[in-house]
């Protein structure tokens, strides 16, 4: 299959390859998406076989338009119409109860419903072409996700037929999920849409242990995207906080660089200048809309290790250091007097 890119023209060829359930790729504000008509079982089975992805892991349901949100879930709780109220469309995700109609493979046997509205005008009108479109981001499996139509062709070419390229993502973080079937709401992935932002419109949330710790054995999986190890880059990423993180990470680049490996430092704008003329890949700035394109950086600059001073769990802080932990394997060192 050859795999073609096109923009906004490419919006009624994207619309009948999903009606006649095929997989296309589609850009969000967030990160971009691989989508099939939700309401289609088979459909939605590709996506599992392009991606790779486990089938036990459920995919978020989008929507383009208040009117198509019955179609998916079976009760949209009040807390949620406050949520969808002030964040959509945009970068949040809300899990409520399924709609018998969703398939069961759309949300992997569970009973409920992962829904979120996009703010991306291409993935608003193609939905709205469609109906309501399941989408996981759009990379294999265990890659980092894609935040131009470049890194999806770099994942799959040749797995599906058409890429509709809607620019780079401008957030570059996959969206909050919020559980809505528990009292208070559950963080089960930070985003965009941080706590504070979610706090101040509903009162109590709380953070899913999971964010920030691995899970433990034995313990229960609250969302089944969390059991997986993310986002891996090649190379052997080490994290460091502490009083003398920036020291630490500037010390272990400089004694792999003389043993004769080759490491990369990920740090923001604002860091940047700590770091002399060593190898930095740029994690943006103070949203982190940078993170995925410099782990697929460093793959391609073929790195052996790779060091980042973890984000602070603030605001949007809390989404980047979730992702660069997953990258990590957890593997966060303290530097300094504590
Ligand atoms: O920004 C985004 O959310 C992007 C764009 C394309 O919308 N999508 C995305 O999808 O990141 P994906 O499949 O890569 O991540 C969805 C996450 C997974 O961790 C999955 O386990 C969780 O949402 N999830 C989906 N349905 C769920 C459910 N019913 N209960 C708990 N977690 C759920
Ligand atoms: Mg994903």
């Amino acid at each position: 299959m050859t795999t073609q890119i096109l923009g906004a023209d490419g919006l009624q060829k994207a619309a009948s390859i999903l009606c006649q359930g095929g997989v296309v790729a589609m850009p969000t504000e967030t990160v971009y998406g691989l989508a099939a008509d939700a309401l289609q079982p088979s459909a939605v089975d590709k996506i599992f076989a392009a991606k790779g992805r486990p089938n036990d892991n459920p995919l978020i349901v989008h929507i383009s338009d208040m009117d198509m949100i019955f179609q998916v879930v079976m009760d949209f709780p009040d807390l949620a119409k406050q949520c969808a109220a002030v964040f959509w469309p945009g970068p949040l995700t809300l899990i409520c109860p399924k709609h018998p109609h969703v398939p069961q493979n759309v949300t992997a046997g569970l009973a409920t419903v992962a829904v979120r509205m996009p703010a991306h005008p291409l993935a608003q009108a193609l939905i709205a072409l469609t109906g309501p479109l399941a989408a996981p981001s759009a990379n294999v499996s265990g890659k980092p996700s894609p935040v131009t139509a470049q890194d999806v062709m770099a994942d799959m070419q040749g797995k599906i037929p058409l890429i509709l390229d809607g620019g780079p993502c401008q957030i570059g973080l996959e969206s909050t999920v919020l559980d809505m079937t528990c009292n208070p709401p559950r963080i089960l992935r930070p985003g965009a849409v941080t706590a504070e932002m979610l706090q101040d419109v509903i009162g109590d949330v709380v953070v899913d242990d999971t964010v920030l710790s691995p899970l433990l054995p034995g313990h229960r999986v609250t969302s089944p995207g969390t059991k997986y190890l993310h986002y891996a880059p090649n190379a052997k990423l080490t994290l460091l906080e502490g009083p003398l993180c920036h020291e630490g990470a500037i010390a272990r680049y400089d004694a792999d660089m003389q043993k004769g490996l080759k490491s990369g430092i990920l740090a923001t704008h604002e860091d940047a200048p700590r770091y002399g003329d060593r190898l930095l890949l740029l994690l943006g700035d103070a949203a982190y809309s940078g993170l995925f394109s410099a782990l697929r950086r460093s793959d391609d600059l073929h790195l052996d290790t790779l060091y980042a001073v973890v984000p602070k769990a603030q605001g949007i802080g809390l989404a980047a250091r979730n992702r660069l932990l997953r990258a990590a394997a957890f593997d966060c060192i303290w530097e300094g007097n504590v």
